[in-house]
């Protein structure tokens, strides 16, 4: 007898970023051009980035992913009772996913929405979670959202009952402090009087952070060097890898980490109607990560409107997860 089995259900996929061709050439192009060059850091995460950044979290350097790993494991029950339960889990940045879904029995939501900018990979993250995940509702986003928060209302509507915005990783350092209080501002008004669950890489000092964003096996060095491919490929721009290298140094005032691609010898770069000059060390400015203090940060969330923060750490104080509610 040939029973037909029911067909396998697929995550709903909502694309917010449709790619203008155009204005993405000219945002990079008028970065290339700037006194300070600068390439924007979402555009580190095209496909081969986004595997580049998942080996990154496997280097014995990079203690950012590990550590959180380890504060959700050992506290993930008690940040359950500090958060809705039944909610639209939203997931900021969700990459491969691994991270939510590992608190998914902790937090029982009801719909996950996957939010990432790498949209061919989330949607193959997806696929597979769905597969192991049969029974979840299950949405993926593609979209930027550095810029603005406003999600689609795939991503659960505020009558179906209350979102828990997570956004780990430490992403949040990827924003000036300004930056990241009006980030959390608008993550506020997007919890529709649910949650935040956020990871906080914390101050420390330069000879550990330094090797986790200039690793011995040089897989940050391949991270941050492929966003010259991805811009060649979007700007038509003449990058050769051989003339640049990756950078990172700790600005100890600052308290953060800056990314950069440095020169080897001068050259002048390439593209259709336009080139520019670079001096022998000159450099293009990629990514900074900032470092919070403990007090700061949870200032920070109480700035932007967030109330009843708790937080847990590591045995080390390295990392910090906070769990916000968004109050009235
Ligand atoms: N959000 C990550 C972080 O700040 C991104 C990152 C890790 C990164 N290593 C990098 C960005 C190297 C540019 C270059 O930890």
């Amino acid at each position: 007898m040939a029973d037909t089995l029911p067909a396998p259900r697929l995550p709903r996929f909502v694309q917010l970023y449709h790619e203008d061709r155009a204005a993405v050439r000219e945002e990079l192009l008028r970065g290339l051009q700037a006194p300070r060059p600068s390439i924007a850091p979402k555009y580190l995460y095209d496909a081969l980035g986004s595997r580049l950044f998942d080996a990154i979290t496997e280097l014995p350097e990079y203690y950012p992913t590990r550590t959180e790993a380890g504060i959700f494991a050992a506290h993930g029950a008690a940040m359950a009772d500090h958060l809705p339960a039944g909610a639209t889990l939203v997931d900021l940045g969700a990459g491969n996913c691994e991270k939510a879904a590992r608190l998914f029995e902790a937090l029982r939501p009801r719909r996950y929405v996957a939010v990432d900018i790498s949209v061919d990979y989330l949607r193959h993250a997806l696929g597979c979670l769905q597969r192991q995940h049969p029974a979840l509702d299950i949405v993926g986003v593609g979209m930027d959202f550095s810029q603005s928060l406003a999600l689609p209302p795939e991503a659960g509507a505020a009558q179906e009952g209350p979102r828990l915005l997570f956004y780990p990783g430490s992403s949040i350092g990827n924003f000036s402090p300004e930056a990241a209080l009006a980030f959390l501002r608008q993550a506020r008004a997007a919890c529709a009087g649910g949650a935040l669950l956020i990871g906080v890489d914390l101050a420390k000092p330069a000879e550990i952070v330094e090797p986790a964003y200039d690793d011995a096996l040089g897989v940050t060095a391949a991270f941050n060097l492929n966003l010259l491919l991805h811009v060649n490929a979007l700007a038509g721009s003449d990058f050769r890898l051989a003339d640049w290298r990756h950078r990172a140094f700790f600005d100890a005032a600052a308290s953060r980490i800056e990314m950069h691609l440095e020169t080897r010898q001068a050259l002048t770069l390439r593209w259709p109607g336009g080139e520019r000059r670079f001096a022998a060390g000159e450099r293009i400015h990629t990514e900074n990560s900032y470092k919070w203090v403990l007090a700061d940060f949870d200032a920070l969330l109480r700035q932007a409107g967030f109330a009843a923060t708790r937080h847990w750490t590591d045995a080390r104080g390295w990392f910090a997860v906070f769990a916000a509610q968004a109050g009235d």
